[in-house]
């Protein structure tokens, strides 16, 4: 019975004006809190108020220039630089270990089946000079001038739902990059990008790796739109195998093919070392928009809310007199039974 009655019961607040000094401050001092939170880091920081649009598509086109000699050759662009196309992942070889005049031959393999040997032939290539079979390859020297190439990076990006558009050349390409001198120049000198990302360039050059090139834009497009402007940082991307032991650096192999006077083919095989340098390009707009502001604003107005839960806590349990307080608080009021208005007078 006891319970029926505990359930059928209706609760509604009541306002209760607590004037002391001490949770007075305490309240004002948690409201003015939350309003800080709102104003200087939701609204001013975040920019709540914007639509952003991080969706970014982006092109990136490179050139590489610079010559260097190696192994008495003079190296140019078409010969250190792979692929040629200009993409925004390309390798600059900085050290080539060359296994020459290979041809197809045929070469006698066995195998066990189960009803006796069979002896096969598979086609494969062979190093005609006896040798460089034994396969002792000296150490190369790197290809050093590749530490004075230069990386010319252009960059176009779109924001598509502002349809806003950007190019990174912003003035004459008469530059290098330098990160507090000239922090938009498109032009880098391969030595600088390496010691930015925090490498040594002749082990870097000598091993192989993964060079990044990051282009953020992040552009606030409610400001003038030459404010949007790109930054450049630089990071090494295969920091896991440069600490490794197993696969260190970066390198690969492929061939050049040649034929002789008589029609039979010959190539030589290549294992380049090299930096490869990938072009990564992140970011976000925003713009001004109704529907968040609106949505932020209420939220900022709900939170401060939050402050009588905490003055509730310390009102009710730590306060000095807080027993009169729950008293005052939570009150309990028996259903009031109709009255005659005659009995009343
Ligand atoms: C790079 O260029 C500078 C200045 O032109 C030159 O002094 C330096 O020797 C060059 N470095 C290499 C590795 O060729």
């Amino acid at each position: 019975m006891g319970c029926v009655t505990d359930f059928f019961t209706y609760e509604t607040t009541k306002s209760v004006v607590v004037k002391s000094w001490t949770i007075g401050i305490i309240n004002r001092a948690v409201q003015l809190l939350i309003i800080t939170y709102f104003v200087c880091w939701v609204f001013l920081h975040e920019k709540a108020y914007q639509i952003r649009d991080s969706s970014i598509e982006s092109s990136v086109m490179t050139k590489v220039k610079g010559v260097g000699r190696y192994s008495d050759r003079v190296m140019d662009v078409a010969d250190y630089v792979t692929p040629p196309q200009g993409s925004s992942v390309f390798v600059i070889l900085t050290k080539l270990i060359t296994t020459q005049n290979q041809i197809q031959d045929f070469c006698a393999e066995e195998k066990w089946p189960t009803d006796g040997i069979i002896l096969y032939t598979v086609r494969v290539y062979i190093t005609l000079t006896e040798f460089i079979c034994l396969c002792f390859i000296p150490l190369r020297p790197i290809l050093h001038e590749a530490e004075n190439f230069t990386v010319f990076v252009k960059n176009s990006v779109r924001f598509p739902i502002f349809n806003f558009e950007r190019g990174n050349l912003l003035s004459s390409l008469n530059c290098r990059y330098h990160p507090i001198t000239h922090p938009f120049c498109p032009i880098f000198r391969l030595g600088d990008i390496v010691k930015l990302a925090g490498q040594n360039f002749t082990n870097l050059a000598d091993n192989g790796g993964v060079i990044g090139i990051k282009i953020g834009w992040l552009c606030d497009l409610d400001k003038s739109w030459d404010l949007c402007l790109p930054s450049y940082s630089f990071t090494r991307l295969d920091g896991v195998s440069a600490k490794s032991n197993i696969s260190p650096g970066y390198n690969f192999r492929f061939a050049r093919y040649y034929m002789r006077p008589d029609g039979s083919e010959f190539r030589t095989l290549i294992k380049a070392y090299g930096i490869r340098v990938d072009v990564l390009v992140y970011g976000n707009a925003g713009k001004f928009n109704i529907i968040p502001t609106l949505i932020n604003t209420v939220a900022a107005f709900t939170s401060v809310g939050v402050g009588t839960v905490l003055c509730d806590i310390i009102l009710l349990n730590f306060l000095k007199g807080a027993d009169q307080y729950k008293a005052k608080k939570f009150e309990e009021v028996m259903s009031i039974p109709a009255v005659d208005n005659d009995k009343l007078f």
